[in-house]
């Protein structure tokens, strides 16, 4: 496999030296930076835009932690195994809520003022497949207020660069050594200790998804070039209410009107399904409506009747709902859309991967505790939990590493340029492949069909020497649809038209190995 793509050598690039490097400014690599200034690290966060456009400065419904008085850590695990459908490597799962508890307990303590009622008590809200109340939220903007939160507590403790993109991860010998990243056509090389990846899922490589703009997965793609393994990839969940209205993007309508009461009904006001099921499901419900030529709504009548006003409660979506005209109608017209990638770079809980000095951390990192399915508001309680787990392995690893420059000399592929237009319409026409051929249900011809235009894309793409994201992109498409073909099951979020059932064999992690060799592995 070729491992560089742009044409650089590192000796003609500006270099600096740092402790540790962070991608990404969600609440992974956030959580990551407070507890490592705690330790005494000081690191650099390099990021594509500021920490306002990330998809957890977007999450609405909340986070998960079982602190409600009849909740305990065994209910809420129980719920998020029996989510995963028998695919969670439960030890994680467990230190997921057990130490999660722990570090909402520590969002509380900074400052981050979760809903109460009258009495003072944390208001609780319910998501699909929770068997108790248990999501804490700040009205349905929860991410912004975690995420803000914890910026306020970092922000004049480290570098922030932001503008940059992450184009390689520099190794010598299987060890990670340094970065290279671009602003605008400027290239620098930051050589440091260990680096951090959190810059989130990779939901936009579909047509349909309710991702922050700048998230694009392509960060998969250069960890896996850099030799990361990938696993579970052919999990992406869907979420089953994002706005349909035709020729907007799939804005997010949270899962917590549900839980307030909403219910969903088709074109002719029937309701079709529970509205509370685990989100696959639900998901499947609204397509298979939309197969029959029926529109879905979601109808907030039962909010209005239990006295819940719109604007207090949901700012977000009642702002969504003005902007578009909806607020009186009362209905919202809703199909579903990727919300959430379980899969990623292969980590266990404190973010280490299989390139020693890489560490990867929230939505980017795939750890097991989602199994084939996440359970609602069990993400923003990862990006906390292992961020701060990730930040005493780095400590650790940086205790035994020094910084050094070695020379990396690039094989230079390809002559001509791209342009931006063309670059879009690349895109285009990957995110529509996917959405059509790796959507909600898949069958082997689809996905043989995605297999064979993503390869003859990655081909025509090798010419150009600024096709560098889009490569990376169909590198995780690649992976993506590979892992799928393999999984001649159903579970969770991957249904298989042709496959409907779940089967025991497969009861294990799909891993995408250096040059796309599939396996599954119980671990
Ligand atoms: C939502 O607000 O519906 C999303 C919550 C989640 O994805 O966990």
């Amino acid at each position: 496999m070729e491992r560089y793509l742009a044409g650089f050598d590192t000796t003609q690039i500006e270099g600096i030296k740092a402790q540790t490097v962070i991608v990404g400014s969600g609440i992974a690599g956030l959580s990551t930076a407070l507890q490592l200034i705690n330790l005494g690290i000081k690191p650099v966060i390099i990021t594509r835009t500021p920490y306002t456009v990330s998809n957890s400065f977007l999450a609405q419904g909340g986070i998960a932690a079982p602190i409600g008085k009849d909740d305990t850590t065994a209910l809420h695990l129980q719920d998020t195994l029996k989510a995963g459908r028998g695919l969670c490597i439960q030890k994680n799962a467990q230190i997921l809520v057990e130490e999660g508890l722990e570090r909402v307990i520590d969002l509380i303590r900074y400052g981050v003022d979760f809903d109460k009622d009258k009495d003072g008590l944390i208001r609780l809200t319910k998501e699909g497949g929770h068997s108790k109340r248990r999501v804490l939220h700040i009205k349905d903007e929860t991410g912004k207020a975690i995420a803000t939160a914890l910026y306020n507590l970092i922000k004049d403790k480290v570098d922030i660069l932001e503008g940059y993109n992450l184009e390689e991860i520099l190794t010598e010998e299987g060890q990670y050594k340094g970065i290279l990243i671009s602003a605008k056509e400027k290239k620098y090389i930051i050589w440091s200790k260990s680096l951090v990846i959190a810059t989130g899922g990779y939901s936009p490589i579909y047509l349909r998804n309710t991702s922050a703009y700048t998230v694009s997965g392509d960060t998969i793609g250069v960890s896996f070039r850099a030799g990361c393994i990938l696993s579970d990839l052919e999990f992406t969940q869907f979420h089953p209410t994002a706005l349909n209205i035709p020729n907007q993007p799939a804005y997010l309508i949270t899962e917590a009107l549900r839980g307030e009461g909403a219910i969903l009904i088709d074109q002719n006001g029937n309701r079709f399904i529970d509205e509370m099921k685990p989100r696959d499901e639900v998901a499947r419900a609204i397509f298979h409506k939309e197969m029959e030529g029926k529109k879905v709504f979601l109808d907030l009548t039962p909010l209005k009747e239990r006295g819940i006003s719109l604007q207090e409660r949901f700012p977000t979506v009642y702002n969504l709902l003005k902007k578009f005209n909806l607020l009186d109608k009362n209905k919202i017209p809703v199909s579903p859309a990727v919300h959430y990638t379980v899969g990623g770079i292969q980590a266990d809980v404190n973010g280490t991967t299989s390139v020693n000095g890489v560490f990867a951390v929230g939505e980017v990192a795939s750890t097991g505790v989602h199994g084939a399915n996440r359970l609602a508001s069990n993400s923003l309680l990862e990006c906390i939990t292992f961020g701060s787990k990730t930040a005493y392995s780095v400590y650790k690893h940086n205790l035994y590493t020094k910084v050094e420059e070695v020379k990396i000399k690039n094989r230079g592929i390809g002559t001509k340029l791209l342009k931006t237009e063309e670059k879009s319409r690349y895109f285009y026409q990957i995110k529509k492949l996917m959405w059509e051929k790796v959507g909600l249900e898949r069958t082997e011809e689809g996905l043989s069909q995605a297999l064979s235009t993503v390869e003859g894309l990655q081909k025509e793409l090798l010419q150009y020497t600024n096709s560098r994201e889009l490569i990376d992109t169909l590198y995780l498409a690649k992976g993506i649809i590979l892992s799928a073909k393999n999984r001649k099951e159903s579970r969770g979020t991957h249904y298989r038209k042709d496959f409907p059932q779940e089967k025991d064999y497969y009861k294990k992690h799909t891993k995408v190995y250096n040059d796309f060799k599939i396996k599954l592995e119980v671990n």
